[in-house]
């Protein structure tokens, strides 16, 4: 999108017809280029109404993120965060490797209302559109070495899933090693990327994506079951209150991780997988399946499954039930 895309869409942000020479003289452009600027939204998935002699209107417009009410929300946590707002980045986990990498505070947090290259775990991508997701990374410098840091993706699980139920989300369950299910379909993901030296300390890039409203096309586009929190029949919270809620879920569980490590809060996982005792197919990165019954995580987070060898602990992999059904 052209620079003032954002500028043209915080003018149309009321959802009211705007003239295009009204909306070419606050953005110092002229009637052609605020146009071509309409265009590029509508080529990004944003519906505009085009009426002669009224000019524009966005018919749905995005919800902004606020930082101001994400501090409001978060009240004394937000003494643990620095929010910065971005409206287009290409991926937050991405901007915010560049900026540990050259010395960002531990608690950064980037959050975007759009990504445009938005990566997902095993180089996949996650699709978001414009104001119908929550996309956002949060920095967390931590003293021990990368091997401590082998269940932090299930331990981030926990504070989504912790938020979505306080926000009255019922039907939350977590698929390992870190989706976070709505009635075993997929809400939200993590992507989880580790900077530092073996012996440590280390810092953790946590990427969290949820979906707000999926269109059918993003839907197809996703190749699993998927879901979005508007399907939930919840009530639930504004962009900028879900994100605090999830910040302040988040400082409690990475605190409790950071001290005791995963440990302690493996029961509330097993509590909180969908496919707890449950067969289920473990597809490893090497492209084999192995089929076993969920036993549960040991105390890093490694997958106990009761196989045809026996019971044994997987670290990588991801879950799937389509062999099996
Ligand atoms: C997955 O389920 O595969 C992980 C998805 C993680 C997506 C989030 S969106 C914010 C952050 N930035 C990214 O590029 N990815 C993560």
């Amino acid at each position: 999108m052209r620079p003032a895309a954002f500028p043209l869409l915080r003018l149309l942000a009321d959802g009211e017809f705007h003239s295009g020479q009204d909306l070419a003289r606050s953005l110092e452009m002229s009637r052609t280029s605020v146009w071509h600027v309409v265009r590029d939204l509508d080529a990004a998935g944003l519906t505009t109404h085009k009426v002669r002699g009224r000019g524009y209107r966005l018919v749905d417009p995005p919800q902004w993120l606020d930082r101001e009410r994400v501090y409001a929300m978060l009240g004394a946590y937000g003494a643990q965060f620095e929010v910065v707002i971005l409206d287009c980045v290409d991926s937050t986990n991405t901007a915010l490797l560049d900026r540990a990498a050259a010395g960002a505070p531990h608690g950064l947090c980037l959050a975007a209302e759009l990504q445009t290259m938005g990566r997902g775990r095993r180089g996949r991508a996650w699709h978001s559109k414009l104001g119908h997701a929550l996309t956002f990374s949060v920095l967390w410098r931590f003293n021990q070495s990368a091997a401590f840091l082998t269940g932090l993706s299930l331990a981030v699980g926990i504070a989504i899933a912790r938020t979505l139920r306080t926000v009255g989300v019922t039907d939350i369950a977590l698929k390992w090693p870190n989706d976070v299910l709505w009635k075993r379909r997929k809400v939200a993901g993590t992507l989880i990327e580790i900077q530092g030296d073996v012996l440590g300390p280390c810092a953790a890039v946590i990427g969290i994506g949820a979906n707000l409203k999926l269109s059918a096309a993003a839907r197809a586009r996703i190749g699993q079951p998927a879901a979005d929190l508007s399907e939930t029949d919840q009530d639930v919270p504004d962009r900028s209150a879900l994100l605090a809620h999830l910040l302040a879920q988040l400082a409690q569980v990475l605190h409790s991780f950071g001290a005791d490590g995963f440990a302690v809060l493996r029961e509330e996982w097993e509590n909180l997988h969908a496919y707890h005792n449950e067969t289920v197919q473990l597809m490893l990165p090497d492209g084999q399946a192995v089929d076993g019954r969920v036993l549960g995580v040991d105390g890093s987070g490694g997958l106990l499954l009761n196989t045809a060898a026996g019971r044994q602990t997987f670290h990588v992999g991801e879950i799937s039930l389509r062999g099996l059904l």
